[in-house]
């Protein structure tokens, strides 16, 4: 019987509740199919603040690199906006990404079938089937580079830096082009290349990796017409893969054409089998502690550690068809709509875990 332990990373805001959720749902699948699992809990972001004055506390980096994974909630809020830009709670999750050398972002955006109608984007758009994969680079970019204050003549002035190397779009685009290979074949890579040198670079690097897959179809898209497209029409994408700032941008928008932003999980991957899975919406400190938040993408980020970290593919399919036949009934505020069973945060949790 396989043995998994797991780090917590319950966060702030709704982060506490979305994980307990998915807890649950994660301890009835290991019952389900004959695995352990054991947590252990560490501290990141504003409540690592709180309690040590750092967001990424050394000790929260040793227990996430001695578990099998790590799950995330969320981290921030109104209550560190005065922190300084280095010490805030989203500097402790970009922390834990470079820590953790998690440098790809996996991002589905799968509309579930009952949750067509939760869609802005109109039923012909989006056709039969909505299931788009974002492969954003995590650990690059202008997220990462130099960044500081200046004066300009005479005016205070700020800047930052986009930079990407070789090395690092080549691992990126691999990863994206072997997800191509296992789904339908078609690869986009996004980027800003009439413009941005550091994008040139990053399209004839994806150009001369496509060498290596001949059987995948690559196009290029400049990031302003790929928003454009998304809406457009969102089922000429089958992987997307794109720098760390455009896939930030970019799965927000995709997530909202899925119906919510409280659906999208994701898994943040470092090419070894340690990952770091969380939903890709924030801690919504306006809602948290109201048992009214969405954990429907923090239990489908469950769903993703089993299939991409613990090698658990049926216990994800399970977790998946249990969460789209819930929707066929219950729904939490977010996405409710006339016709069906509104319920709260731990309902829904408990709900998944009955259909399991
Ligand atoms: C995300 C979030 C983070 C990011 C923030 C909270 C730093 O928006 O995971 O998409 O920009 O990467
Ligand atoms: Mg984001």
């Amino acid at each position: 019987m396989a043995d998994y332990k797991i780090t917590l990373l319950k966060g702030d805001g709704i982060g506490p509740e979305i994980v307990n959720q998915a807890v649950k749902v994660l301890d009835k699948a290991a019952e389900k199919f004959d695995f352990t699992v054991e947590y252990d809990e560490a501290l990141l972001g504003g409540c690592a603040i709180d309690a040590t004055g750092v967001p990424l506390p050394d000790e929260t980096v040793a227990k996430c690199k001695a578990s099998d994974s790590v799950l995330l909630g969320a981290v921030g809020g109104p209550k560190w906006d005065n922190q300084p830009g280095n010490n805030r709670p989203e500097a402790g999750l970009l922390g834990i990404r470079g820590a953790l050398g998690l440098f790809a972002n996996l991002r589905p955006s799968v509309i579930f079938g009952p949750l067509k109608s939760a869609s802005p984007i109109k039923d012909e758009i989006i056709g039969g089937n909505l299931d788009i994969m974002i492969v954003r680079e995590l650990t690059g970019g202008i997220y990462f580079g130099k960044k500081g204050r200046t004066e300009v003549d005479g005016n205070p002035a700020a800047w930052d830096t986009e930079m990407y190397s070789v090395p690092e779009v080549e691992r990126i685009a691999r990863v994206a082009f072997d997800l191509a290979m296992k789904r339908n074949k078609k690869l986009t890579s996004v980027d800003k290349a009439n413009v941005l040198e550091s994008s040139r670079l990053w399209r004839e690097t994806v150009i001369r990796i496509s060498e290596e897959y001949p059987e995948v179809e690559l196009n290029h898209m400049y990031v302003d017409n790929a928003a454009m497209q998304l809406v457009r029409n969102p089922q000429q994408f089958d992987v997307i893969v794109t720098s760390n700032i455009f896939g930030d941008i970019l799965s927000d928008e995709a997530s909202m054409i899925a119906g919510s932003i409280g659906m999208l999980a994701s898994a943040s991957l470092s090419g070894g089998k340690l990952g770091l899975y969380e939903p890709i919406h924030g801690s919504a400190p306006d809602i948290a502690g109201q048992n009214i938040a969405n954990p429907l993408a923090t239990i489908l980020s469950v769903s993703m550690m089993l299939r991409y970290s613990l090698s658990q593919p049926q216990a994800a399919d399970a977790i998946e068809n249990a969460v789209a036949k819930v929707l066929e009934t219950h729904r939490t505020p977010d996405i409710y709509e006339d016709g069906f069973t509104k319920v709260g945060t731990e309902e829904m949790g408990d709900l998944v875990c009955a259909a399991l």
